[in-house]
């Protein structure tokens, strides 16, 4: 496009800077096999994760979404100071209120900020960057600060197999703002609330507070149907990422990189094949970090670029999926 013609588009909203952090502290499989009745070759077969980080007790959610954000605001140039809209998306938050957002505004000294939290479980970094856009297209706010962070082992069952192995600690952040080159060219979500008890914690809200019984019955931990959630998950991500490429006018070859949520080899696998994108274009990490939830799809964007997979000027499809059940995606020109 000449540089007469871009001048005249609508204003496209884009990332000006990204930050991650997780814990110094691996948890290996060969950790797990002492914890649990499992193997190595067990997990590495049926989800692809060889480590996740595991954050240190008494460290929260904020903590590590406060060093993301640093990372972020200090490669967007904004200082903190200037900064119009927090979003956080978490699972995890470090209380039921105030939110983890006002909770990291306070940290960074980003007061003039507007501050919320937004509940997408593993799809909360697309769903949050879609929502900062909103804000940012209609003029409210000039910047937002995106933020996906958790810390999922406090919630993990470290007695069932089935789930322990596959999630680890986390955040990924990114600054918003308009943009003269590139940007989101088009966007896509979805949920289906009937599927909710495919996974969710049931303890700690209102429905069942905290009492010794809820204790008794670890409904403060995690629970899910990982084989339900396999099927759904393949479907929901492969057919939210061709609908996005469509309303982007993208076809699978116009696309050099692919970064779906990182929960599983073999989902992701699935997803691509049935949106045509070949494996040389996924960018896959949840080797080293397991599923990270609302973290997820901005740790893998934050390593996709610093790994030169995503260049200027390139096409980038982000998908997601999770609890709720909630997916989305986010075809993007880097
Ligand atoms: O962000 C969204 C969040 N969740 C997900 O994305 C998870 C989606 N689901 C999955 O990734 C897969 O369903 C799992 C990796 C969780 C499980 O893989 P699967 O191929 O669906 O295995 P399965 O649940 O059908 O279990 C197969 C066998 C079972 O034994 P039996 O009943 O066949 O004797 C399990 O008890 O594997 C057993 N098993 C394990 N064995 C060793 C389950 N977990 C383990 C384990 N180690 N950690």
């Amino acid at each position: 496009m000449s540089p007469a013609a871009d001048s005249h588009r609508a204003t496209r909203i884009g990332i000006t800077g990204l930050g991650m952090h997780v814990p110094s502290k691996v948890l290996t499989n060969a950790d797990l096999e002492k914890m649990v009745e499992t193997t190595d070759e067990w997990i590495t077969s049926r989800t692809g994760i060889k480590e996740r980080r595991i954050a240190e007790p008494g460290v929260a959610t904020s903590d590590l979404a406060t060093e993301a954000a640093r990372e972020a605001l200090a490669q967007a140039k904004l200082k903190p100071a200037d900064v119009e809209l927090i979003v956080t998306a978490t699972t995890t938050p470090d209380m039921l209120f105030p939110s983890t957002s006002c909770i990291v505004q306070d940290r960074l000294g980003a007061t003039s900020a507007v501050c919320f939290d937004l509940s997408a479980a593993c799809s909360g970094s697309v769903f949050a960057m879609i929502t900062a856009q909103q804000f940012l297209l209609n003029g409210r706010y000039r910047n937002a600060l995106v933020i996906g962070a958790e810390v999922l082992s406090s919630f993990i069952d470290w007695t069932d197999r089935a789930t322990c192995v596959l999630f680890g600690d986390g955040a990924g952040a990114c600054v918003m703002a308009p943009v003269k080159r590139g940007g989101i060219l088009a966007s896509d979500m979805g949920c289906d609330g009937s599927a909710k008890d495919l996974l969710y914690m049931p303890g700690g809200g209102s429905r069942n507070p905290p009492s010794h019984e809820s204790i008794d019955q670890r409904m403060h931990l995690l629970r899910m149907n990982g084989t339900e959630i396999f099927k759904l998950a393949t479907r929901a991500m492969a057919d939210s990422a061709i609908r996005v490429m469509k309303e982007a006018k993208l076809s699978p070859e116009h696309v050099e990189c692919f970064i779906p949520h990182q929960a599983n080899t073999r989902i992701i696998e699935a997803v691509a094949k049935r949106a045509r994108l070949p494996m040389a274009k996924v960018f896959m990490n949840l080797q080293r970090y397991g599923n990270t939830s609302a973290a997820s799809n901005l740790i893998a964007l934050y390593e996709a670029v610093k790994e030169g997979r995503v260049k200027r000027d390139d096409h980038v499809v982000l998908v997601a999926f999770g609890a709720g059940l909630t997916w989305g995606s986010i075809a993007l020109q880097w």
